[in-house]
């Protein structure tokens, strides 16, 4: 698809919506917005625009979809599959100014906010109300919960209390035609035609720019016991975690940690941590709920479990500081090796029991390709990340042949059930991978709902398929 340039007309008229304050055109003002956390990719848009209103929004997407002018909306920008890479250039579509949480209504258990609020800042305005908005990216205290939205996002407490799918009841989106609409009602149940809440949801800004976010909130745990079990290997850690479940508990969060991890994040991260010789693997297990004598019983049951499988030890944290240090040891581990290597991350999520069969293969795929890799992930709801890490790999095989390993690793994840990401995305840097697990008919379906939705595919394209 050929996109139009922005004339200095089309400028005129995008700073005229805005304020010249809130449009940069200088290379060195939008360096931020060049990029995400995705490794080291860097595009450049021609224009950085900051509305405030759906109505600036409205206009602005009409504008460039009569023109012709590709337009990528950026959440914080701390994405990890290139999805607000403005690959075609064009509009930039910062959120930033969108802030503000609109209303915690106590008595619906809803709240509504704009996209760009920080997630861990709503999650602490609700938690004053004695409330629960659960899902927790690592990245909570940088991004945005209209980021969030975007990927379909999760984090630790999935598992028990599902992702962010289960907490958006209804959107405010602003359409390439200038049609600014409500996606759904602020109702728990829905069963009025097709759902265009959830089709939003994941949808990585190719079908519309969200500007509201209506969310449930839940009353919040009082009590939580957090352990940090260390295993002989990364398959006995594995293999524990679906025996969890079937021991009849569901934790509030359970995260797996392969040895290489935590010597990452203790080298590189300032962790104070004693890492024994025969540890190879961790589960990071918490049991949250308004009973303690409820959460001792089913720490009870965990402890069998692990024991079952060949637990070494058990570190019951004994204060929030130390909660708070074993939580900063396992959501640091990414930005670790991100910051202190070459990397290329992988969002893997197959049925929990499958998990072993995954991280067997992934080191074995390793050992044949010559890369080493640094996994850990939400292993209570199947979500493993890989990083993978340059190391001793010549530039030329990494640059070659790393490809085909990453693809085995992917065939690998289907064929045990599951897919390519769980909570990533797809974006730029995965839509190759995605022919693996689906076929020509899905693309049809996929391209034909963006057609619907963005006739003129103005809407963060090169993105998903
Ligand atoms: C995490 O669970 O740590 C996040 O998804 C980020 C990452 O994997 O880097
Ligand atoms: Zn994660």
């Amino acid at each position: 698809m050929d996109y139009n340039r922005i004339t200095p007309e089309i400028l005129f008229e995008i700073t005229a919506v805005v304020g010249n304050e809130n449009v940069l055109t200088q290379r060195s003002e939008m360096e931020n917005y060049s990029h995400d956390e995705t490794e080291d990719l860097h595009f450049y848009p021609e224009v950085v625009v900051k509305p405030a209103t759906p109505e600036q929004v409205s206009v602005l997407l009409k504008l460039c979809n009569q023109h012709l002018i590709p337009v990528t909306p950026r959440g914080a920008g701390t994405g990890l599959s290139g999805g607000a890479l403005p690959v075609k250039g064009g509009v930039l579509l910062a959120m930033e100014r969108f802030n503000r949480i609109i209303e915690i209504d106590e008595q619906s258990l809803q709240a509504t906010v704009e996209p760009g609020v920080i997630t861990e800042v709503f999650m602490n305005a609700v938690a004053q109300k004695g409330l629960l908005y659960p899902v927790d990216p690592a990245s909570k205290g940088s991004c945005f919960i209209g980021g969030n939205v975007s990927h379909g996002s999760g984090g630790p407490r999935v598992v028990k209390y599902g992702t962010i799918r289960e907490y958006i009841l209804n959107l405010q989106v602003v359409l390439t035609n200038g049609d600014i609409i409500w996606t759904g009602a602020n109702t728990l149940k829905y069963a009025s035609g097709y759902n265009l809440t959830q089709l939003m949801i994941g949808s990585e800004g190719t079908l519309g720019v969200v500007t509201k976010i209506v969310t449930k909130l839940i009353p919040a745990p009082t009590q939580d016991v957090l352990m940090l079990a260390s295993f002989p290997d990364n398959n006995a850690a594995c293999a524990a975690v679906s025996a969890i479940f079937r021991a009849g508990v569901v934790p509030s969060a359970l995260e797996f940690m392969e040895r290489r991890g935590v010597e990452w994040v203790i080298a590189h991260d300032g962790i104070v941590f004693d890492l024994k010789d025969d540890a190879g693997a961790f589960l990071l297990i918490e049991v949250d709920g308004t009973n303690q004598e409820q959460i001792f019983a089913e720490c009870e049951k965990i402890n069998v479990v692990l024991e079952e499988f060949g637990c070494k030890d058990v570190l019951f944290a004994d204060s929030s500081a130390q909660k708070e240090e074993l939580w900063r040891m396992r959501r640091v581990m990414g930005i670790s090796v991100k910051s202190n290597s070459v990397y290329k991350e992988e969002d893997t999520v197959v049925p929990r029991a499958e998990l072993p069969r995954l991280i067997k293969g992934i080191k074995e795929t390793g050992a044949r390709y010559g890369f080493e890799s640094v996994c850990y992930g939400h292993a209570g709801d199947g979500n493993l990340h890989v990083n993978i890490i340059k190391g001793g790999m010549s530039d030329e095989d990494w640059n070659t042949k790393l490809k085909d390993g990453i693809r085995e690793i992917f065939e690998l994840t289907v064929s045990l059930g599951g897919t390519l990401s769980g909570e990533h995305g797809i974006g730029l840097v995965q839509k190759e991978f995605m022919p693996i697990k689906y076929s020509e008919t899905h693309f049809s379906l996929m391209r034909s709902i963006k057609a619907v939705f963005d006739p003129k595919g103005i809407l963060n394209p090169g993105k998903i398929f």
